[in-house]
């Protein structure tokens, strides 16, 4: 599909474009970017300019749609869904610059990624949403999205770093959206 640009009340998130190369390259330089995802490390502009030009085919192949998140004028990060499946299913998965994170960024971003993945247009009916073992915040935004924890998948996830064990979580079009307790996140 063509790709489709999503507002809420503080964010634009649009389809990656060439403006976006230095903030995604200067972005992934903070570690915790590559700790907790599958970006390389290190990074260089080549891995931002070949990822911008990736997520246009991504989008036109229907594989995985993905945004960058801009908060006012600012670059502030990216989220997409990912393994995109004809069957109306897919995998949340975000990163923000670390000047944009505690704001409730993802939050809000993550709400108009779900609303567009659930429409009537796009017919979505599950989104999972997976993180290596320890990653809090992430899994607090999860909750807070309305994801429910589903468990813990031995050396499941792969990444340059290789292999890691994972939290799992889902989200179906038809649950209510309200955070449920995590028991990895509780006490
Ligand atoms: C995960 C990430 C995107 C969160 O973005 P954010 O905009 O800061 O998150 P929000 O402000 O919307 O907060 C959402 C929830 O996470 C919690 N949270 C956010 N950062 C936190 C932190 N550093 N420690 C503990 N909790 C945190 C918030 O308190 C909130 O939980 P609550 O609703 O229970 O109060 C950001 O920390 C990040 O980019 N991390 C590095 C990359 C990464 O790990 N990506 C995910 C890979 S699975």
């Amino acid at each position: 599909m063509q790709p489709v640009d999503l507002q809420t009340t503080r964010l634009t998130l649009r389809a990656p474009g060439p403006d976006d190369i230095e903030a995604i390259f200067e972005a992934c330089q903070d570690p915790e970017i590559p700790r907790w995802t599958t970006v390389p490390s290190p990074y260089a502009r080549s891995d931002a300019e070949e990822f911008v030009a990736k997520t246009a085919t991504w989008w036109h192949d229907d594989a995985q749609y993905v945004w960058t998140i801009r908060l006012g004028s600012s670059f502030a990060g990216v989220i997409g869904l990912h393994e995109v499946t004809p069957r109306g299913s897919a995998e949340i998965g975000f990163w923000l610059s670390p000047d944009a994170r505690g704001q409730r960024v993802l939050t809000e971003a993550g709400r108009a990624v779900i609303d567009f993945a659930f429409s009537p247009e796009i017919g979505m009916r599950r989104l999972s949403w997976r993180a290596v073992v320890g990653n809090v915040p992430s899994a607090k935004t999860a909750r807070a999205l309305g994801f429910r924890y589903e468990g813990t998948l031995r050396q499941a996830l792969t990444s340059p770093r290789g292999r890691d064990d994972g939290w799992v979580a889902g989200l179906l079009a038809e649950d209510d959206r309200m955070p449920h307790p995590w028991p990895v996140l509780e006490g």
